[in-house]
């Protein structure tokens, strides 16, 4: 098979920024003992040696261990950003100069550059593909037909990405396997809720410095994702309100606590506003007339879409930055409303992602994912699967025994029991 070249090399912002990046880079590492582990692992058995993989991911320095894993493990890899806002320029320097791992990502890209870099991963002619949002793999699937023979298979991480590849699945075009990382305990359970919960929190209050106790914080959506920043706003003295569409999750949210209401109710009430929904334009027109003066909006779906800021630039008289990540729109009614990090994930376009310390478990099972594709390759039908429970338990027994937490195990008694049925009342 010929491979044509990757014409440009890298597409960073300064390659001087590499020192700094590789301090933290090893930063982050101290917190990410699992995936040091495979890291290790992987540079002894090799398991990618003589294949491609492209990772679209946020190019941080947790991201930045993820890559450094998989070339550890033999992969011709390549990195491009997840999204326009998200990048760590110094990451981006760090993993060209000192490790040699062409990276195409520049913080604030438009998204002319941000399509292209996806074009320029797809010329490297993956067999995997990491995933996060399933922009590569759409933009595959609809514009490179004649690449999916190469394809071993995808790992995806995000919910808004799966969704979007159970569509895909649906309408007969995903020809090859997915594994479905999110679905991993060790991922959603922590990544989704107490990393998008605490990320979320400090990207407020990176941009704004605001004071969150004795506010009302209005959180759009109670999935994993809800559920952290919800409980995060209150640790921090807020008021949380609940937005919901699922009358369970709705439930849940009452009898967590918190006030449960529609965005119609609410938009009249929160002085912060939080959408973690994936889906579109949860706060639109009719809600930004009803808001207080500076209310402040964020979004920490996956895409930039839950707010709809075209209807808000629409009405606005004026839009002016007031400070980094921060733009406030001044409406006729003479209000203003506050809009962080353009409506993008504001957990990494004003603050670094979720700690390093969840994105251990994040990657340590986006890694094995990729592992066990190429030891599978050939067996998956085409289809989403879950990573193994195995696998899920070995890195939450890998994480707790670096934790130097111990837990108990069952005596052949306790085994016994739950294996019959004929021990009742
Ligand atoms: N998604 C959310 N937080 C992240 C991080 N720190 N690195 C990579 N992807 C992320």
């Amino acid at each position: 098979m010929t491979v044509t070249p990757i014409k440009q090399k890298y597409d960073i912002k300064d390659i001087s920024l590499a020192s700094m990046g590789q301090q933290r880079i090893d930063w982050a590492a101290r917190e990410m003992p699992v995936l040091r582990q495979i890291t290790e692992r992987f540079a002894q058995e090799k398991p990618f040696a003589g294949l491609r993989l492209i990772a679209c991911c946020h190019v941080t320095t947790e991201t930045a261990n993820l890559a450094i894993a998989l070339k550890a493990g033999g992969a011709d890899a390549i990195l491009i950003a997840s999204n326009p806002l998200s990048t760590q320029d110094d990451v981006a320097a760090c993993l060209v100069a000192n490790y040699g791992i062409p990276v195409f990502a520049i913080k604030g890209e438009d998204n002319d550059t941000y399509h292209r870099h996806v074009q320029i991963a797809l010329d490297h002619k993956p067999n995997i593909i990491i995933d996060d949002g399933c922009d590569v793999v759409a933009t595959l699937v609809k514009e490179r037909k004649h690449q999916l023979s190469d394809i071993i298979g995808t790992t995806e991480e995000t919910t808004t990405g799966i969704v979007r590849l159970q569509a895909m699945l649906k309408d007969g075009v995903l020809s090859f396997p997915a594994i479905n990382v999110n679905d991993a305990e060790t991922k959603h359970f922590f990544d989704n809720r107490y990393g998008t919960g605490q990320s979320t929190l400090d990207g407020i209050i990176r941009a704004t410095n605001v004071l969150l106790a004795g506010k009302t914080v209005v959180v759009a959506g109670y999935g994993w994702c809800g559920k952290g920043v919800a409980m995060r706003a209150r640790g921090l003295g807020s008021n949380v309100i609940v937005t919901e569409i699922n009358p369970v999750r709705a439930i849940e949210a009452a009898m967590d606590g918190f006030r449960v209401m529609p965005m119609s109710e609410a938009a009249s009430q929160g002085d912060v506003f939080v959408t973690v929904t994936g889906n579109m334009h949860v706060i639109r027109a009719e809600h930004f007339e009803m808001m207080k003066d500076g209310a402040m909006v964020c979004n920490s779906g996956h895409f930039d879409i839950e707010i709809d800021l075209k209807s808000l630039g629409a009405k606005a008289t004026e839009v002016k930055d007031v400070r980094n990540f921060t733009q406030q729109y001044s409406l006729p009614n003479g209000k203003s409303i506050v809009v962080l990090g353009e409506g993008r994930l504001v957990n990494l376009a004003a603050a670094e992602g979720h700690p390093s310390a969840v994105m251990d478990m994040s990657f340590a099972n986006q890694a094995l994912g990729c592992e066990y594709l190429v030891k599978n390759k050939g067996q998956l039908a085409p289809g989403i699967y879950s990573i193994p429970t195995e696998l899920d338990q070995d890195i939450a027994a890998l994480k707790l025994k670096a934790m130097g937490i111990s837990i108990d195990s069952l005596t052949a008694e306790q085994i016994n029991y739950i294996n019959s049925w004929t021990s009742g009342t």
